[in-house]
């Protein structure tokens, strides 16, 4: 089923077929392919699989057949996590992360969330500015939570916005 809420639909050109589908594990091979090309520490098959029977909401967002980007979130009573989002590398900095950003704001409101919970590696300046651009704000540091070379860890910015009701 597309999922394309009607404000979101506006934003699109007519020209491109865009589809926002649900994630399943049919879908992995697919989503695996541009996560391990995306991430130096990439989520494994296993990472998904465990998401989608955790019953997180999980989405794809498809242009022209073509698997564009994704992500995973949990919801946790009135607030929903931000686990995973990705956009292929071909894809970038297109307006893709945002769409999809859109969309969760707009799933989570319609699930009765009353806010957005993330978390990012400190030296990942694409998505901060995503996030930051976006209207998330830090709410905190957890040091050394990723790992990071061999023997390294990198620290996370914990990053919230409020919905509006
Ligand atoms: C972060 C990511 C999801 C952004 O996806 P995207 O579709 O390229 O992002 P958008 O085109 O929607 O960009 C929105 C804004 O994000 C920021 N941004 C995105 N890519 C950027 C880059 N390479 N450098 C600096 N800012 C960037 C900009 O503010 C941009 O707005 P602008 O293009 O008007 O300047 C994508 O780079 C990605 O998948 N990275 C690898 C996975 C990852 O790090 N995910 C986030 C984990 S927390």
């Amino acid at each position: 089923m597309n999922l394309w809420p009607p404000e979101l639909k506006q934003l699109l050109t007519p020209e491109i077929r865009v589809q926002l589908l649900t994630m399943t594990e049919a879908d992995l091979e697919a989503v695996l392919a541009i996560e391990q090309t995306a991430y130096s520490h990439p989520w494994t098959l296993g990472n998904f699989k465990d998401a989608l029977k955790a019953g997180n909401v999980a989405h794809r967002l498809v242009a022209e057949e073509q698997l564009v980007g994704y992500f995973v979130a949990m919801q946790v009573i009135d607030e929903v996590h931000l686990l995973n989002i990705t956009v292929a590398p071909a894809y970038q900095r297109q307006g893709w992360a945002r769409c999809l950003l859109q969309f969760l704001c707009f799933w989570s409101q319609t699930h009765g969330a009353s806010c957005l919970w993330l978390e990012v590696r400190e030296s990942n300046a694409p998505a901060l500015n995503l996030y930051k651009s976006f209207g998330f704000q830090q709410v905190g540091l957890r040091k050394d939570y990723y790992p990071a070379g061999r023997t390294t860890r990198e620290s996370a910015v914990v990053m919230s916005m409020p919905l509006k009701a």
